[in-house]
């Protein structure tokens, strides 16, 4: 290992820019190196013919019900296929094949509530559970190509859900438990869902908390898709029953039988949509096909995370409400035969030692977690973890922002023991699978970098006009090839698709994501370019909250940005300006939040929100961001030049000091 020269310690945005050279690597031991599963030559390999290796990947990782002849199909762009004329079924791929193949008495989920509840699930039991969803949903008149909205805490009925709708060919739409009501009803609107699966509530920081008074607010307007709400009895607290629309999980899925075959469905049949934050006010349900995403998703899975399904113990801790708790929850650990852990609660109840705890009772090898609470458990101190034996670890893993190199070396120092390598994966919902990510066994780690594009995966960072950069040099993350897991589409907008992803660039997925080349050649990921902000990992269009603050009355302007923060990595900070009848006082402050809560949910409260008598615009009348964030983060503000006003600045600066 070589020594430090210089590392950033905040990674966000324009910090990166400036970062000098991270020379600490770290090498897989003899011994991973030695039994991991994917060796070197796998990128000569892969990229010499990234269609064939990727068909090599369909028929080794899967069971096709119809084997497939055609490998990509790229006639159309930028509309792919991916195995066109192959069948296929998700959920038998994910489950029955494990025990025909004798593997059923094999865990494939042990869950842990945030009570202390436990469950756990054999593949055997896990394949019942999800027939007898199947049948049950098939008996409130869900068939092939219908949309069912799933508003679901992290319970097995989430995967169960999600299984049985893939099983008779349904396209789930996950909707993550912390949006609001009306933003519960825009999903199932646009997605025309006619099926809602949730729960009475789940349980948070030992308390009940409820999602069902959600589904019933958003439901409550007429001319909605909805014919069914299935509830899962989870905390038990009271809930308000429609008759006739409502049917509880344990009266319908209880009582369904345990027979049922899975049919195969094409390879492009539509699995799922899930909506994200765009630079739009309007979130974009991104489109999923289903033998493409299922073996980028199992390959990744297995190549990056080096799985070995017979011993390790596998723990993501996303949310299945966000993609990382599609993929690598729901999908590819099941489809790979993996027994892998899933949590119900918060790091830090009912105290800040909780995952430790969680990985020391079921030996967990592989942990897949996320910067904002690798930082947290920084703040928390190592005292916490140095309590609990985490030797089991082989392996960990760092998802959804960049994670500065600090926070990356606590990681493997504090709980990979100085030992386990890291892999930092790059990836987003439209990618579907990984994309950018080292391989433990092959690649010499860095503090702070995802480092190389997967085998078969060709990933650029381009200059404005689209001209590969050299090393050294930042610019904007592209791909540059079809990849099997690639989003096939926004639902019901081919237009919005093609402008948002394929029109920056020619003949090259535009990510939203600088990125730089260092002069080794690794890739180091620098923030969005775009009006997309990342909090705690959690994709927030700044548009999205501006409307939801200008929809109430007092509001006349608002700009949003997102600000460093040393926690969640971005915090929503709101410049408001009131309109001549609204009252600036403390309780304005606390009502937009509030109201924020309500119209996107929760995640989406403004950590700060100034309330100003002007924002700063140019000429032709855009916000101009750039100096609001100099202020959030209390910058000298910078070039204000092309300010239309520019006594603006001054006024802001004044009203704060106010
Ligand atoms: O900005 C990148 C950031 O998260 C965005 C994608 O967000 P989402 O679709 O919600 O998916 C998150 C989980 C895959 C990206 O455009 N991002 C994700 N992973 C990383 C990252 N930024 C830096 N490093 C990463 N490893």
């Amino acid at each position: 290992m070589s020594e430090v020269t210089t590392a950033a310690d905040n990674q966000s945005g324009d910090a990166l820019e400036n970062l000098l050279t991270e020379n600490r690597h770290f090498a897989p031991s003899a011994e991973f190196a030695a039994n991991a599963i994917v060796h070197a030559d796998e990128y000569a390999k892969a990229n010499a013919d990234r269609p064939a290796f990727w068909g090599e990947q369909a028929r080794e990782l899967l069971t096709w019900s119809k084997p497939f002849t055609k490998t990509l199909d790229w006639t159309n762009p930028p509309f792919a296929t991916w195995f066109e004329d192959g069948e296929i079924n998700a959920a038998y791929n994910a489950l029955d094949r494990h025990v025909e193949a004798g593997n059923g008495d094999r865990v494939a989920i042990h869950f842990e509530g945030e009570p202390g509840d436990t469950r756990t699930y054999t593949y055997a039991q896990l394949t019942e559970e999800v027939k007898k969803a199947a049948n049950a949903f098939e008996s409130l008149g869900l068939v092939k190509g219908d949309r069912v909205a799933v508003y679901l805490p992290m319970i097995p009925e989430a995967v169960i859900t999600l299984l049985a709708c893939a099983r008779i060919g349904a396209i789930h739409s996950v909707v993550f438990g912390g949006f609001s009501a009306d933003a519960l009803r825009s999903r199932i609107d646009d997605a025309e869902a006619k099926l809602v699966i949730t729960s009475d509530g789940t349980f948070r920081r030992g308390k009940p908390s409820s999602l069902k008074p959600a589904v019933d607010e958003a439901l409550v307007a007429p001319g909605h898709s909805v014919q069914h709400v299935v509830v899962v009895k989870r905390n038990g607290q009271d809930v308000k029953w429609v008759e006739g629309r409502d049917v509880w999980w344990d009266d319908t899925v209880g009582t369904a039988s345990t027979e049922h075959t899975a049919v195969g469905h094409a390879a492009e049949h539509p699995l799922f949509i899930l909506y994200t934050s765009g630079t739009t006010g309007k979130p974009k349900g991104i489109l999923h096909t289903t033998g493409g995403y299922l073996t980028q998703t199992a390959y990744t899975h297995r190549a990056v995370f080096d799985l070995h399904p017979e011993t390790d113990v596998f723990w993501c801790t996303a949310d299945v409400g966000w993609i990382t708790g599609h993929s690598y929850v729901t999908y590819a650990p099941l489809i790979n035969g993996a027994t892998q852990v899933m949590y119900e609660g918060t790091p830090d109840s009912p105290h800040q030692g909780r995952f430790w705890e969680i990985v020391e009772k079921y030996k967990v090898t592989i942990l897949y977690t996320a910067p904002t609470a690798i930082r947290t458990f920084m703040k928390w101190g190592e005292e916490i973890p140095n309590k609990y034996d985490l030797s089991s670890i082989r392996l960990l893993g760092s998802v959804g922002e960049p994670i500065n190199p600090e926070a990356w070396m606590w990681y493997r120092r504090v709980i990979g023991g100085n030992n386990a390598p890291i892999v930092d994966t790059w990836w987003q919902t439209e990618t579907g699978a990984i994309m950018v990510a080292p391989l433990p066994g092959v690649t010499n780690t860095k503090p702070g970098s995802a480092q190389v594009p997967m085998p078969g995966i060709a990933v650029d960072v381009v200059d404005e006009l689209g001209a590969s950069v050299p090393h050294g040099h930042g610019g904007y993350l592209t791909i540059r090839e079809p990849w099997p897991s690639m989003l096939r589409g926004i639902w019901g907008d081919n237009e919005r698709y093609k402008d948002t992803y394929w029109s920056r660039f020619d003949e090259m997925y535009f990510a939203g994501d600088g990125a730089k080349w260092d002069d080794d050649g690794d890739i180091w990921l620098l923030g969005r370019v775009d009006d997309v902000m990342n909090i705690s990992g959690h994709r927030l269009s700044t548009t999205e909250i501006e409307s939801a603050l200008v929809s109430h009355p007092s509001v006349a302007e608002a700009a949003v940005v997102g600000a460093a923060d040393e926690t969640t990595g971005q915090a929503v900070v709101a410049f408001v300006i009131l309109r001549g009848s609204a009252v600036e006082d403390a309780d304005i402050v606390t009502t937009l939040r509030n109201h924020v809560g309500k119209e996107i949910g929760p995640i989406a409260k403004p950590k700060t929100i100034l309330v100003v008598p002007e924002l700063p615009k140019t000429r032709s009348g855009k916000i101009m961001r750039r100096l609001l964030k100099d202020v959030a983060e209390g910058r000298t503000v910078g070039d204000a030049s092309t300010l239309a006003d520019n006594t603006v600045m001054n006024q802001i600066a004044e009203s704060l000091k106010a």
